[in-house]
C-alpha cells in the first residue's frame, strides 16, 4: 500500500470525544464512536496546514471551488449530476437532518426510520416535535432486508410525513441495491412520504457491493428525495464539521433553509471547506486504498469470530466500518454485554439497543483503526465473551 494506515496515533489527550471522554482510563480501547483511529488522507492535512499557515480564520465565504468539488465527485463516483443550485452547505449531516425535519413537518407529525438505526435520527425527530415510527429490519443468515408489507403499513399512516433513510445503513452494514431503493422509493411515492436519505457513510463500501445515490435513481426519486452527505466519515474529519444537503425542489430548499437560519447553523469554517475540496479533488486514491484495509479488518474479525466464538454471529459488512456483532445466543442484554466487556475487557463498544429496540442482542465495534488494535481488541474480548 502507498498510505500508511498501520500505525497507531496516540489520540489521548486531544480533547478526542472518542478518547477522552470521562470513563476512558488510560487502559481503555475506545472501539465506539464513528470516527477513525487513522490519519486522513495526506492531501488534506496539507492542504489544511497551508490555510493554518494563512493565519486568519475569519468568516467564510463559500468559494466556487466548493461546489465544483461537489459536483464533480458525485458525477466522478457516482454518476449522480448535481446542479449547483441543489446544494446548500450547514455544519454537519446531523444539523441537516435537524433543519430538514424541522423545515417540512409540523409538530406531532411522524418520521419513520428502519430500525436498528443511527441513534442520533431518533433525538433529532424528538428535538423537532416529532415521533418517530419504527419498522424493523429484518434479520436473516447474518444480513438485514427490509419488510416491504410492514414498510407500506406505517407508511399509510397519513401522520408520517418523512422516512429517514440511512444508506448506507448504520448499523446494519448493508449498502442497499438499486432495486432495493427503486421499492422503497415507491413505497413512499403511493404514500406521498418524502425520502431523507442519510448518505454520509456512501464512500465506504466493501468490494463486491455498490453504492447507489437514492437521489440518482430516476427522475421520479430524485424528485421526492433530499440527500445528506459530507466527505467526513469516509476522510476522518468529522471535526472539520462540514455537510451538504441536496434537493431539487425549490420550496423545500427555502423552508430548509429558513430551519437553518433559525437553528443558527449556516455558517461553517475554513479548515471544512478547505478539507472538503482537498478530499474530493484529491483524496480518491487514498480513500480506495482506506477502504481495502477496512476490508482487510473486517475480514480479520469475521475469522476470529469463526474460529473462536462461532456462537457469535458477524453481521456481513457490505459498508460502513461498524462491525454488528450477533450476541443473542447468550440471553444476555446489549447493555449486560457492554458493560461487562468494558469492564472485564476494558474494550469499549456501542450497546445495540441505542440504535431502537430492534438492537437488543447486538453490539457494535468500530473497526477502523490499525490492524494490531482490532487483534489487540479481539483478543481482549475473547475471554470475556466466552465466559457469558
Ligand atoms: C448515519 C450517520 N449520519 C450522521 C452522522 C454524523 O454526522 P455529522 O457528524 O456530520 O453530524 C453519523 C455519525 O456516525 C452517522 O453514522
Amino acid at each position: 500500500m502507498k498510505y500508511d494506515f498501520d500505525t497507531l496515533v496516540n489520540r489521548k489527550g486531544t480533547g478526542s470525544y472518542k478518547w477522552d471522554s470521562s470513563e476512558i482510563e488510560a487502559d481503555v480501547l475506545p472501539m465506539w464512536v464513528a470516527d477513525m483511529d487513522l490519519k486522513t488522507a495526506p492531501c488534506i492535512i496539507d492542504t489544511l496546514r497551508n490555510r493554518v499557515e494563512h493565519g486568519v480564520f475569519g468568516y467564510v465565504s463559500v468559494p466556487d471551488a466548493y461546489y465544483d468539488a461537489v459536483i464533480s465527485w458525485f458525477s466522478r463516483r457516482h454518476g449522480w449530476e448535481i446542479k449547483r443550485e441543489w446544494i446548500q452547505y450547514t455544519s454537519g449531516v446531523v444539523p441537516a437532518i435537524s433543519a430538514i425535519i424541522k423545515g417540512l413537518t409540523q409538530p406531532a407529525d411522524q418520521v419513520l426510520v428502519m430500525t436498528p438505526v443511527y441513534n442520533c435520527f431518533f433525538s433529532s425527530i424528538r428535538n423537532n416535535g416529532c415521533t418517530a415510527v419504527e419498522c424493523p429490519l429484518v434479520y436473516e443468515n447474518n444480513t438485514y432486508t427490509i419488510d416491504y408489507q410492514a414498510l407500506e403499513q406505517c407508511a399509510a399512516n397519513p401522520d408520517v410525513k418523512i422516512l429517514l433513510l440511512c444508506n448506507p445503513h448504520n448499523p446494519a452494514c448493508r449498502v442497499w441495491t438499486r432495486e432495493e431503493l427503486v421499492k422503497i422509493g415507491e413505497v413512499c411515492k403511493r404514500n406521498n412520504v418524502i425520502v431523507v436519505s442519510d448518505e454520509i457513510h456512501c464512500e465506504l463500501v466493501m468490494s463486491g457491493h455498490q453504492f447507489t445515490p437514492f437521489a440518482s435513481v430516476s427522475q421520479e426519486m430524485q424528485d421526492m428525495c433530499i440527500t445528506c452527505n459530507s466527505p467526513s466519515k469516509s476522510f476522518n474529519t468529522a471535526g472539520l464539521q462540514i455537510a451538504n444537503i441536496i434537493c431539487n425542489n425549490t420550496e423545500w430548499q427555502q423552508r430548509i433553509d429558513r430551519a437553518i437560519n433559525d437553528n443558527e447553523v449556516c455558517d461553517v469554517n475554513p479548515f471544512g471547506v478547505a478539507g472538503l475540496i482537498a478530499a474530493y479533488n484529491e483524496g480518491e486514491e487514498w480513500l480506495t486504498e482506506l477502504c481495502e484495509y477496512i476490508e482487510g479488518n473486517y475480514n480479520l474479525v469475521k475469522e476470529f469470530f469463526s474460529k473462536n466464538l462461532p456462537q457469535f454471529p458477524v453481521t456481513t459488512l457490505e459498508g460502513t466500518y461498524l462491525v454488528w456483532i450477533d450476541c443473542r445466543n447468550t440471553g444476555q442484554t446489549s447493555d449486560e454485554i457492554t458493560r461487562k466487556l468494558f469492564e472485564e475487557a476494558r474494550v469499549l463498544l456501542n450497546s445495540g439497543t441505542m440504535y431502537g429496540a430492534a438492537g437488543e442482542g447486538f453490539v457494535r465495534l468500530n473497526i477502523a483503526c490499525p490492524r494490531s488494535r482490532v487483534e489487540e481488541a479481539l483478543n481482549r474480548m475473547l475471554p470475556v465473551l466466552k465466559a457469558l
